[in-house]
């Protein structure tokens, strides 16, 4: 038996230690946060997250190999292995402000590690993390004078919210890295021991420390830039009478290229595609290897030019002014099934139409408390309704900003009545049936398609 901790209750933490509790009921496991009302939440029935499928597995592992508490202290001295994935955010201030980590909260969680360890321990980077970073925390831990030792082992999550348990129970792969040193490669081990429980043994991959760390900016660089490259295509699209849908389906058969994640979009959000590439390009330029920093942030530009463009079209289209016109935002989480509005499109979407000055209704079946939290002052200017009948009613126009089934099986008929005319319906994610909705009366408006419109 392992006494397993994790510093850090969020979505990465939670959803990883409750996985981890159900497939090794051999090892005691648990969660600590800060956060006192987090950890709350969690030993509760209301978790702090809406993740499918992550109420049932923490009701069959919580208070048997699964616990979750605010003595952070206690729990680390017990500790044989400590998963660490507290947040780290984009820097604001001082050297790398915007680009680079804020290493703040990992740093102090390690020397908080050290503290309070009477015994070695095996230190895992679950946070998404610089690469090298963890050489400067082996420093850290290593440099204590009681003689102890630690082992820095990284494991990146690639989990998606939404999908996030899936994900864990099925993973594309699990990746550890370590140290090449006899104890490196024991950590590595005991990490490997874990996962192979329940995920098949050529699936876990291990490499160097630094393989690891960089393969997780990799990877969702090159998601986040197959997005920007077909929202560029959409735009080419929208000017040509070609279809992006109809151009990702051909592009996507070519088995080199593969189907998924090419969807067009109002573009891509979260806590992790943005900061993770700002990151790789902060890195870069560290380096000096400017040409490849500007590469990686064309990435992000494009994927503010979506948005950009997304609004301009509304106004535009709506006769150059959108002062006073009520718009119900349909979403408002940076994707489905999740309830995250962490660096969400509908946001920065809602932000960009207030500045028009239009009357703004959001809603959204899970995430309305975190846009509300999220969106700080501007909430004060937005109305939030649960009810999407209710927010479409008297308004002007419809934007669909997350892809939640629900809002493909609403009643548009009902909607288009109780819309001021003429009613604008802008798709920007492409879920709605086009065609139908030009046909009730609406002007439809979608990504990378010619619109469908009864405007002279
Ligand atoms: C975050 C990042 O988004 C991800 O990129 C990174 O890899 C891991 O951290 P997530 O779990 O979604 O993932 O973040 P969040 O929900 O903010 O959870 C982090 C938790 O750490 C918070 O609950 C916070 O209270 C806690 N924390 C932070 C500590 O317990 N101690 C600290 O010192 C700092
Ligand atoms: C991502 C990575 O997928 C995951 O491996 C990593 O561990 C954390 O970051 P996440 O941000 O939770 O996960 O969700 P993801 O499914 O990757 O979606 C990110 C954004 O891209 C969302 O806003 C989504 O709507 C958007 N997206 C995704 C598109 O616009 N088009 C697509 O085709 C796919």
């Amino acid at each position: 038996m392992a006494n397993i901790l994790c510093i850090g209750a969020g979505y990465v933490g939670g959803s990883t230690m409750a996985v981890i509790a159900k497939h090794c009921p051999q090892h005691r496991i648990v969660v600590v946060d800060i956060n006192e009302a987090r950890i709350a939440a969690w030993q509760s029935d209301q978790l702090p997250i809406y993740e499918p499928g992550l109420d049932e597995v923490i009701r069959g592992t919580r208070g048997k190999n699964l616990f979750f508490s605010t003595e952070v202290n206690r729990h680390i001295a017990e500790a044989d292995i400590i998963f660490v994935s507290v947040n780290t955010p984009t820097k604001t201030f001082g050297q790398g402000a915007g680009k680079a980590a804020d290493l703040q909260y990992w740093e102090k969680t390690a020397r908080q590690i050290l503290e309070n360890s009477t015994s070695p321990k095996i230190v895992v980077e679950k946070s998404t993390l610089p690469v090298r970073t963890a050489e400067s925390m082996e420093y850290i831990l290593n440099s204590n004078s009681n003689g102890l030792h630690f082992d820095i082992v990284s494991n990146p999550e690639f989990m998606a919210e939404g999908t996030a348990i899936r994900d864990m129970e099925k993973p594309d792969r699990v990746l550890i890295g370590g140290l090449e040193s006899p104890s490196g490669q024991k950590a590595v081990q005991a990490i490997v021991d874990i996962y192979v429980q329940w995920v098949p043994r050529e699936r876990i991959i291990t490499t160097n420390l630094w393989s690891s760390e960089l393969s997780k900016l990799a990877a969702n660089a090159f998601l986040a830039q197959r997005i920007s490259s077909i929202n560029a295509i959409s735009a080419l699209c929208e000017k040509t009478e070609a279809d992006v849908g109809e151009v990702a389906h051909a592009i996507g058969l070519d088995s080199r290229i593969g189907p998924h994640f090419l969807r067009a979009s109002v573009g891509f959000g979260g806590s992790c595609f943005r900061k993770d590439i700002l990151n790789l390009v902060y890195l870069c330029e560290y380096y000096g290897l400017d040409k490849v920093a500007d590469y990686w942030e064309q990435v992000i530009k494009m994927n503010e030019h979506q948005q950009t463009r997304f609004v301009s079209n509304i106004v535009s289209s709506m006769f150059n002014t959108v002062a006073g016109k009520r718009i119900a935002l349909f979403g408002a989480a940076f994707k489905a099934n999740t309830s995250d509005t962490r660096d969400s499109p509908a946001l920065a979407i809602c932000r960009a139409l207030l500045e028009e000055r239009a009357e703004i209704v959001m809603t959204d079946p899970h995430a309305l408390d975190n846009a509300r939290a999220n969106l700080g002052e501007a909430a004060k200017q937005v109305t939030f309704e649960p009810d999407p009948y209710a927010a479409a009613k008297d308004a002007y126009a419809v934007a669909i900003l997350t892809e939640w089934s629900h809002f493909t099986k609403l009643d548009y008929e009902a909607i288009y009545t109780s819309m001021i005319k003429p009613a604008f319906i802008f798709d920007g994610r492409n879920i709605l049936d086009h065609e139908k909705l030009h046909a009730m009366g609406f002007n439809v408006y979608a990504i990378g398609k010619p619109p469908l419109i009864h405007l002279p």
